[in-house]
């Protein structure tokens, strides 16, 4: 059956089936593609994009701005600081009139009911551009990027995600991984695992794709022989700074240095992020996180941040494609 996505919203990758998330996967490929070749489509001329930014963003406030503008739409900024958001306007008031001037929404923010009620109340496409919970966005580009490094097929693929599991980019990724038939490993401490119900989901969709998803606490087994190796930060946008210490503690032993690497048994393991990373002491916060508990690197050496296997940049190039097609998909049905 031929795949519609129009008028769809994406707020987690649970809102979409396999075949749907293939059929944006596809599309990004051509879409990329085009672009290359200079010889991409205006589909979106005329079209209105709200975005909205409550937490701070490079790669996707640059993908949307990007992806819009080279499909011909018009674009505007929106935050809590030049708006009522949140102060003097309900996020039900504001999806109403959002509704009314845009033809899709794009939210980063906080809770995720925020996003939800967006979608419930401006009768237009939303799409989730990073909550507490979820980074569907995020994990599009992952799937994309797996497929061009690896055979094209995801089924079966191995993916190791080390790390805080507990988190929006983790919940994503292992939710889109599973749907896709692929065999995740999640190693993390107990503490940052990922949610029951995240779980519990993602483990159906494997169940239903031929797929297996695995948490441990152990790195050995979930880095053996796998095809990808996965990382987030360690402590994620909006999380109180007190927590670094504990976070630092209890994560340490998952940062991946070249003995991870050289762990999976598997010379060809590639290495993602879904970026910013703190693999050096080029930020402000790498270098205050040096000072306090002496580390160089945290979730990632610099070392694989830089080598071959490292995947990162041609992950935050799709997130682009990914979004444009996302995009094109929800507001024209293509
Ligand atoms: N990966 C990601 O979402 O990056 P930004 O926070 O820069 O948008
Ligand atoms: N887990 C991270 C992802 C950033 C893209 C965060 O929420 O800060």
């Amino acid at each position: 059956m031929r795949v519609n996505l129009q008028g769809r919203s994406l707020l987690r990758i649970g809102d979409f089936a396999p075949a749907e998330i293939l059929h944006v996967l596809d599309l990004s490929e051509r879409l990329k593609r085009e672009k290359r070749a200079g010889a991409e489509d205006r589909r979106l001329e005329g079209r209105n994009i709200a975005l909205i930014f409550e937490k701070s963003s490079t790669r996707t406030r640059c993908a949307f701005e990007v992806a819009a503008a080279d499909q011909g739409a018009h674009t505007t900024n929106i935050d809590s600081s030049g708006t009522h958001l949140g102060a003097k306007e309900s996020m039900r008031d504001t999806a109403r009139v959002l509704g009314r001037l845009y033809d899709g929404i794009e939210y980063r923010g906080h809770a995720h009911r925020s996003v939800q009620e967006l979608a419930l109340h401006s009768g237009v496409p939303v799409w989730n551009g990073l909550t507490d919970e979820h980074h569907p966005t995020q994990a599009l580009a992952d799937l994309m990027t797996m497929r061009e490094h690896g055979s094209g097929d995801l089924a079966g693929v191995r993916l190791a995600f080390l790390g805080d599991a507990s988190n929006n980019t983790a919940a994503s990724l292992v939710m889109a991984a599973a749907t896709m038939g692929m065999d995740v490993r999640v190693a993390a401490p107990r503490a940052c695992w990922p949610g029951p119900s995240n779980r519990a989901e993602a483990e159906a969709a494997a169940a239903a794709a031929g797929g297996r998803v695995s948490v441990d606490e152990g790195i050995a087994d979930a880095v053996a022989g796998c095809d990808f190796v996965y990382t987030d930060v360690w402590v994620s946008l909006g999380e109180p700074e007190k927590i670094w210490a504990e976070r630092i503690e209890q994560l340490r032993p998952y940062q991946v240095n070249r003995s991870v690497m050289a762990a999976t048994g598997n010379p060809r393991t590639r290495f993602l992020h879904c970026l910013p990373a703190f693999h050096d002491l080029e930020t402000a916060v790498g270098r205050d996180i040096h000072e306090r508990f002496g580390l160089d690197a945290m979730e990632v050496t610099d070392e694989v941040f830089d080598s071959d296997a490292s995947i990162v940049f041609d992950q935050a190039e799709n997130r682009m494609h990914t979004i444009k097609a996302l995009m094109i998909a929800t507001l024209t049905g293509e």
